[in-house]
């Protein structure tokens, strides 16, 4: 369903405008007023990419993986005010208990990569799969998915897959089955493949809008099938970024997220999750030079608490991840005072169904690590 839909469709409803006049000073303390008052019965998970106006009252910030981890783990929490995107808090909502209630501050906050593959277009592309390889294919979605796609993936004896566990997870497919189809991102799925040592001969892309797989070769040679999607943020950084930062200052270390293309990865010192960015940063020299090709708000972040190291963009003009940044203080002070109020908005309910096997494709994923 996508997010207009959404929006329409649920108790989402908008923030009123009156909350956009507030000063900072007066939120931060309504918000930390309600902190207070709930204490651990309200959970406030924030993924890296969240502005730091956000993140100052994250009760636990981390990576896709680590929030599912975190959210799967914590039973005493009656409310979960999820500060990510909308994939993200669908997650929660389905590895958290029925009593406990997700919320997304706000309901726009969705994200494009998991946009690009719907069912109608998942069923298609599974009956024309099978039919030119037969049972011999696994599916495995990254976590930037609908609910949908995941009880698919869990149906069919796949799992999902974050940007921290793709290795671990593309190795434990190919036990499975000769083939993988890997939805909804290409990037990730060619780099980890990669990365594993199958050749990119051996990968073939499923086009959802065309209908048809693109491959140039014998067919049965095709290990890797790669959903046509991507990420709009990370697509932005360049072959060209790299060359000019490493020509200026050919000592600057690049690293970048896997969701970049794979000549972007190839180019670059060092490749991996939001979390593998930060701790590597976090275990540099002092003095040491860093291009990051990642989401702003993260530089950013982490530009300012290193001032002992030299940082920056890899792409000096790149923005945020425009639907990461839907959630900000008004939003989130909203959505706290609606529970306050006990008419909580944005209510992330994943039908009962859909759970059950998107669970058995987060479970498997969990249980490989
Ligand atoms: P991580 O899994 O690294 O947190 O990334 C999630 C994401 O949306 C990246 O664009
Ligand atoms: Fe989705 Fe890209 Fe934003 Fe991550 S950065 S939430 S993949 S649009």
């Amino acid at each position: 369903m996508s997010i207009l839909n959404l929006i329409n469709d649920t108790n989402a409803g908008m923030m009123p405008d009156h909350y956009k006049e507030l000063t900072d000073e007066e939120m931060v303390q309504r918000i930390l007023r309600i902190k207070k008052k709930y204490g651990e019965k309200l959970f406030i998970p924030g993924h890296h990419y969240q502005k730091d106006e956000v993140i100052q009252f994250a009760d636990a910030t981390g990576d896709s993986l680590q929030l599912a981890q975190v959210a799967q783990r914590n039973k005493k929490a009656e409310y979960i005010a999820f500060c990510g995107v909308h994939f993200m808090a669908e997650t929660a909502d389905m590895l958290t208990s029925e009593e406990q209630v997700v919320v997304l501050p706000d309901m726009r906050a969705g994200c494009s990569m998991a946009d690009m593959a719907n069912m109608q277009q998942t069923n298609r592309a599974w009956d024309e799969l099978t039919r030119i390889f037969g049972n011999t294919i696994i599916p495995l979605t990254y976590v930037n998915s609908t609910a949908e796609i995941k009880a698919f993936t869990g149906r069919n004896g796949g799992a999902s897959v974050t940007s921290s566990n793709a290795s671990r997870i593309v190795t434990w497919a190919l036990t499975q089955k000769e083939r993988i189809l890997f939805l909804p991102d290409q990037h990730l799925g060619r780099n980890t493949a990669y990365e594993l040592g199958i050749p990119l001969s051996r990968m073939a892309v499923w086009d959802p809008i065309a209908e048809k797989l693109v491959y140039d070769g014998d067919i049965q040679d095709v290990k890797i099938i790669l959903w046509k999607g991507h990420c709009s943020v990370h697509e932005k950084f360049t072959v060209a970024n790299i060359k000019n930062v490493k020509e200026r200052d050919p000592d600057i270390n690049v690293i970048v997220h896997p969701e970049c293309t794979h000549e972007v990865v190839m180019l670059s010192d060092f490749s991996g999750s939001t979390k593998k960015i930060i701790d590597t940063i976090n275990e540099a020299e002092p003095g040491s030079k860093w291009a990051v090709g990642t989401e702003m708000n993260l530089v950013q972040r982490i530009i300012n608490e290193h001032p002992d190291k030299q940082i920056e963009s890899l792409n000096p003009d790149m923005c945020p991840c425009l639907t990461m940044n839907r959630i900000d203080l008004p939003h989130l002070l909203w959505s706290l005072e609606q529970i306050d109020k006990g008419e909580p908005t944005g209510v992330i309910n994943v039908e009962k169904d859909i759970t059950k096997d998107a669970v058995t494709a987060l479970n498997r994923m969990l249980s490989i690590g």
